[in-house]
């Protein structure tokens, strides 16, 4: 079997960049370990930067997220006795769209089976071969059988866990990680959410964040202790904690229910360079890793798939530059937006082995904010994306 392109994942990454691909008329196909059912189980972060939802329209697959999506203009941070508003669209001309990512996995799914693309669920064993030499070749197992794909190039779209990134010699990669001391326990209920915005409260007892799926389906998130597990935390608790970390008025607004999500996720910073090993070229989740404060996740991915799609489409068109940039280009968006998380991580949880000092900044932090434009357009210009 022979492709020009052979993906591996099927998440948001692999899937756009196979949707970008075939729409310029190549031959590109996606090999996913997992079903259709369980990847669209994955509960993900919905908060989709102007750039991305443009991608999505021009690709043909923006109709349910015009439809359904929820436009926001700015984003309320109540930390340390501060209430700001953070005015996107005053500040940048620009807002923010929720949508769910599973809703985005969907509708790129029901695409390509529209228009008839190759993506493989069940593909086991995944691995690289040749990625350094001018033919590169995948092989796997699929309905037990032992298959092969010869193809020009590989895009691992495989995510923080799969055989992508490893397959690039540990001596020619440069990693960089930053492991948090907590964790976030998320819970989604139907509920309506706490604002018509989403709320990120930082307090002494720790980061909060009130978010929302749709007017009916609220997601919640409490910073806790590595230690804790989702058993620790019963329904009531989790309201309880939470009230506790907003401000009277709004804890008064919260209008609680029964859990029917609850789960705990680490978080970390991490980045492998380079982006690129011969044939094969990461995206998404494959080479990076952000903490979800400043939904960077999938807003990433969108931009390395962009620029991948746009240098693998030039290539067959005959310039051969953009592939040669494509990882220096990815990484410095990739950089820029993995220090906007880490800042806004930082900025809003309590670190209590870090001892006053920090404390002291973190306050002084959010009051600055308070009171400069200056900063809260910084803020807003990177929450909205950066240009690609
Ligand atoms: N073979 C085939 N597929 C694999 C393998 C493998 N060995 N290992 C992993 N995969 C698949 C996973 O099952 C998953 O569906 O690759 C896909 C990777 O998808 P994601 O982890 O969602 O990564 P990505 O597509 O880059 O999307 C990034 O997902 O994790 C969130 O916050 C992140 O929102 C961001 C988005
Ligand atoms: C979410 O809705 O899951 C969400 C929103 C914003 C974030 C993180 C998570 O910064």
């Amino acid at each position: 079997m022979r492709n020009q392109i052979c993906i591996i994942g099927g998440g948001p990454s692999g899937l756009l960049l196979c949707l970008l691909l075939r729409r310029a008329g190549l031959d590109a196909i996606v090999l996913e370990q997992r079903s259709r059912d369980y990847v669209l189980a994955r509960i993900r972060a919905g908060v989709l930067e102007q750039g991305l939802v443009d991608i999505l329209r021009a690709a043909g697959v923006g109709k349910r997220l015009e439809a359904e999506g929820f436009t926001h203009d700015g984003t309320l941070i109540v930390a340390h006795g501060q209430r700001v508003h953070i005015d996107f669209k005053a500040l940048t001309g620009k807002s923010v769209t929720i949508y769910g990512q599973t809703e985005v996995t969907r509708d790129l799914y029901d695409e390509l089976d529209r228009i008839g693309a190759p993506v493989l669920h069940g593909a086991e064993g995944v691995t690289i071969h040749g990625a350094a030499t001018d033919a590169p070749h995948v092989t796997f197992r699929h309905d037990g059988q032992d298959r092969r794909i010869d193809c020009d190039y590989v895009a691992g779209c495989d995510g923080f866990h799969g055989p992508s990134r490893r397959t690039i010699p540990e001596k020619l990669r440069r990693q960089f990680e930053h492991v948090y001391p907590f964790g976030w326990l998320g819970i989604l209920s139907e509920t309506p959410p706490l604002q018509h915005e989403l709320v990120y409260a930082g307090h002494d007892r720790g980061f909060a964040l009130c978010s929302m799926r749709n007017a009916g389906l609220s997601r919640h998130y409490l910073q806790v202790p590595l230690t804790d597990e989702v058993g620790d935390w019963s329904d009531a608790a989790f309201w309880a904690e939470l009230r506790r970390r907003l401000p009277a008025d709004l804890a008064d607004q919260l209008v609680t229910g029964p859990s029917i999500e609850k789960s705990i996720a680490p978080l970390r910073s991490f980045i492998s360079e380079p982006m690129r090993w011969g044939r094969l070229f990461l995206a998404g989740d494959a080479a990076h890793i952000v903490p979800p404060t400043g939904a960077k996740g999938l807003n990433l991915a969108a931009s390395d798939v962009w620029y991948l799609s746009q240098a693998l489409i030039a290539r067959y068109a005959g310039d051969a530059e953009p592939l040669e940039a494509y990882s220096a280009r990815a990484l410095s968006r990739v950089w820029k937006a993995s220090r906007f998380s880490w800042s806004m991580t930082r900025m809003l949880h309590s670190f209590p082995a870090e001892g006053a000092f920090l404390a002291r900044m973190q306050a002084t932090e959010v009051e600055y904010l308070a009171g400069s434009q200056a900063a809260q357009t910084a803020l807003a210009e990177n929450y909205v994306g950066l240009p690609y």
